[in-house]
């Protein structure tokens, strides 16, 4: 008989309006387990205690725990854990506390989580095409992970430039073109990709982190997709002025609903239905969902 309970919690501050119970308890339900996913408001100085209180529950063959990570602590809590996987190695910033063979380990599940919402919004890299970044934060880092990985030539624009300017030298790869630029530098007429890693237009439904004319946004291809992170919002100001334009958007619940049900599978070994979690999500939004 498999083990069939769960004991997790989110560390975030602050935690009070994160969708990830939520999920994690439609992700129980779907698959039959008992247990639960609390959110719990850390401060960065009480992050240590939290992980050692973590280890003092350590997996056992009754009860599954794990943890996720939100704000503040995706890179602070990277020297509290026994290892890294390669995903947040790579990314350098840590979403998911899972055990393995007895260790505490961290993995990054934005960045594939990203990957595979890009492709449910039908989106594939098309030669001569490039994609434009917004942002230079931890959720830009799991974005150039995606397009790395996909080769994809990427112009990042920041609000502050510099932060862009050194994220594009240090993710720099040879065979990989991946500078930052100015609005006003790019072409695009070839730009197949827009994605909005930062927080504008976050709560703020009149902001935007690219303020494009009308003749601006009709220069992309028919094919181009604006991935915009943010969900909160649902409908941000980015994507009501890329769809006034014909441009196909699409918004952040995805990769959210991707990234927890990764990080469900790593704690449990349980796939769900990133779907099933995304219709979860979009209710908790709407505020119709159950708010215990
Ligand atoms: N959908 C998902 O599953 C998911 C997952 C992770 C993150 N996210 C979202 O991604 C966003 C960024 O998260 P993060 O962790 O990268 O945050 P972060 O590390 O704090 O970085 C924030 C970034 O946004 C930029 N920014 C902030 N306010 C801005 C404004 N008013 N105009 C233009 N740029 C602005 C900052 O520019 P400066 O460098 O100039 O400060 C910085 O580049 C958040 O909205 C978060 O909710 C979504």
């Amino acid at each position: 008989m498999p083990t069939a309970e769960l004991r997790a919690s989110l560390f975030a501050h602050p935690a009070a309006h994160s969708l990830s119970p939520a999920l994690h308890r439609a992700a129980l339900k779907a698959v039959g387990w008992k247990g639960g996913y609390r959110a719990e408001d850390v401060l960065p100085a009480e992050l240590p205690a939290r992980v050692q209180a973590l280890r003092a529950r350590a997996a056992s063959a009754e009860v599954l725990t794990g943890a996720n990570l939100s704000l503040p602590h995706k890179v602070t809590v990277m020297p509290l854990l026994d290892g890294l996987t390669p995903a947040a190695a790579a990314v350098g910033a840590v979403n998911t506390l899972f055990w393995q063979g007895g260790q505490l380990m961290g993995d990054n599940t934005d960045a594939p989580g990203l990957r595979a919402a890009l492709l449910d919004a039908g989106y594939s890299p098309a030669p001569g095409l490039r994609a434009v970044l917004l942002g230079a934060g931890g959720a830009a880092r799991a974005a150039l992970w995606v397009l790395r990985e996909w080769g994809i030539p990427t112009l990042m624009l920041n609000r502050t430039p510099e932060r862009a300017q050194a994220l594009a030298a240090e993710w720099a790869v040879e065979g990989w073109d991946v500078q930052a630029a100015q609005p006003g530098g790019v072409n695009w007429a070839e730009v197949g990709l827009i994605l909005n890693a930062s927080s504008a237009g976050l709560d703020r439904p009149d902001e935007t982190p690219l303020d494009l004319t009308p003749a601006q946004w009709r220069e992309l291809p028919g094919s181009a997709l604006v991935y915009d992170m943010v969900y909160r919002p649902e409908q941000t100001r980015l994507r009501r002025d890329a769809a006034a334009q014909g441009v196909r958007t699409e918004g952040g619940l995805g990769m959210l609903a991707h990234q927890a049900a990764l990080a469900f599978e790593r704690w449990t070994g349980q796939q769900v239905d990133a779907g099933v979690l995304l219709t979860v999500a979009r209710r908790e939004l709407s505020g119709a969902g159950d708010q215990a």
